[in-house]
């Protein structure tokens, strides 16, 4: 397995606000890493690290050994907890919209062949993440669970190599969360992504990661709590890879502490 991001010596600040510190970290092509720490610890900020939209203070980030460079290109795809989609297209358009910005960066439309294209792609992929019935709703018309399938498929029909997630079923109900990892495994599985994954929920982190890692502040100091920041300070193999047969981490049980 080859290393596909690599961190060294990565640290975020705003200002004088030391956010994340020293973070030395490699990330395997096809793992999936799941992130948990508490709120604040700067796990968006090392996702938004990822994405490009944040440069390091200090350090340098690579992705396949080539310095990472900031751009809305095909390589990285991202889903948030709410708000990834736009209320305003329906979920064919918004899933278009996801190529648009690969595809024609400056002119940020597709036309005539391109456009027709695009299209049976995006119904594709809506269809790969179970919403082939629901091309032209709109987000208000859809329950969470189906407007987080949208915002994959949107993510996904850049065919990014990368899935980033931050608390991407964190508003939705158990059953329907339950629902969403099998869809994540699949495509997981099916695209062959890597993906990094912030969950608030210590049993999806185990359930669906190859890989635990906790990012946390190592040392506090009471009277001035910016003056260390948060850095990796678990970093739990679960299993192999995703060739590996998955459906074995259904059997995974993990008492209230996290525990094995
Ligand atoms: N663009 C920014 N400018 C200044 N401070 C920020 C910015 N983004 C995040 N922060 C601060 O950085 C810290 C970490 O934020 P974040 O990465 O969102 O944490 P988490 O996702 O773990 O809750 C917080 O204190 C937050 O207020
Ligand atoms: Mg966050």
């Amino acid at each position: 397995m080859s290393t596909l991001l690599r961190f060294r010596d990565v640290w975020v600040e705003y200002g004088d606000r030391i956010i994340i510190e020293k973070l030395n970290l490699d990330i395997e092509q096809g793992s999936f890493a799941s992130i948990v720490g508490p709120s604040g610890a700067g796990k968006s900020s090392f996702l938004r690290l990822i994405l490009g939209q944040e440069a390091p203070r200090r350090g340098t980030i690579a992705l396949d050994g080539e310095p990472l460079t900031p751009e809305c290109g095909p390589d990285r795809g991202v889903v948030f907890q709410r708000y990834s989609v736009f209320p305003h297209l329906t979920a064919l358009r918004n899933t278009i919209l996801g190529m648009e910005c690969e595809k024609a960066p400056l002119l940020g439309r597709l036309f005539g062949g391109a456009r027709r294209a695009a299209e049976e792609e995006a119904v594709a992929m809506l269809e790969a993440v179970g919403l082939g019935h629901s091309l032209h709703l709109y987000p208000a018309q859809m329950s969470g669970g189906m407007q987080q399938r949208l915002a994959i498929a949107q993510a996904l029909v850049k065919r990014p190599r990368i899935l980033l997630l931050d608390e991407p079923f964190g508003a939705l109900d158990p059953g329907i969360r339950a629902d969403m990892h099998v869809l994540i495994r699949r495509l997981w599985r099916e695209y062959s992504l890597t993906i990094v994954m912030v969950t608030h929920d210590i049993r999806e982190a185990f359930t669906l990661g190859t890989r635990v890692l906790a990012l946390d502040k190592r040392r506090h100091d009471p009277h001035a709590p910016h003056r260390f920041g948060a850095t990796v300070v678990y970093d739990l193999p679960l299993r192999a890879r995703q060739e590996e047969d998955l459906d074995q981490s259904e059997n995974i049980t993990i008492d209230e502490n996290g525990n094995n």
